[in-house]
């Protein structure tokens, strides 16, 4: 998929709709594979420090005279290069990386948010992504973030927009002080 192919689609409604709810701004957030940038730039409405995290430096154009800051990082290095970091918003669209899942959810700060929709098991049946490495299993989030978060939104199951598509949507907030 292209840079470009990103740009031209808009945000996921689905993600607008749950950073649209937040009623008070943030202070660091965090687009973790985050292409051109389509959330990322809503990421910027409601918090002060947005850091859009992707591969592909051709990417790094779209965020030049920007207030997002572009970091160009290969997520999938087997040393998680993200160690210690915190946010009070992480942001995973249409990404998936089993081996570095925990790691990511570990970047939520106390108090902070996870929004995280990609596509799930059973899409194969409608289109790609049809590789099992890169599906959501039903459930899988909540068994990842265990007892440190409260689980605003789990959905799991087939939506017709903006196609036909598996999809998982998750929206959790950590404890601000998690269980020993
Ligand atoms: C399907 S696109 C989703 C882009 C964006 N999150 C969105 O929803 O518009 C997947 C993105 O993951 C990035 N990506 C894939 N492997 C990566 C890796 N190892 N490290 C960092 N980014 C990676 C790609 O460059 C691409 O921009």
């Amino acid at each position: 998929m292209t840079a470009k192919v990103h740009r031209r689609s808009g945000p996921s409604d689905w993600i607008k709709k749950k950073l649209d709810s937040f009623g008070r701004p943030v202070r660091y957030a965090v687009d973790i594979a985050s292409g051109a940038g389509r959330h990322s730039f809503l990421l910027s409405d409601i918090a002060s420090d947005v850091t859009a995290v992707d591969r592909n430096l051709e990417l790094s154009n779209f965020f030049r005279d920007t207030h997002v800051h572009f970091l160009c990082i290969d997520l999938e290095r087997p040393t998680w290069p993200m160690e210690g970091d915190l946010y009070d918003i992480v942001l995973v669209s249409n990404y998936l990386y089993r081996p570095h899942l925990i790691d990511i959810i570990e970047l939520v700060s106390p108090g902070g948010f996870l929004v995280y929709e990609t596509f799930g098991n059973g899409n194969e049946r409608f289109g790609k992504p049809s590789n099992p490495n890169f599906l959501l299993k039903p459930g899988e989030l909540r068994r990842s973030v265990g007892d440190d978060f409260v689980i605003i939104e789990d959905f799991f199951g087939e939506v017709e927009e903006p196609q036909h598509a598996v999809k998982s949507r998750f929206f959790a907030r950590r404890a601000e002080n998690p269980i020993e």
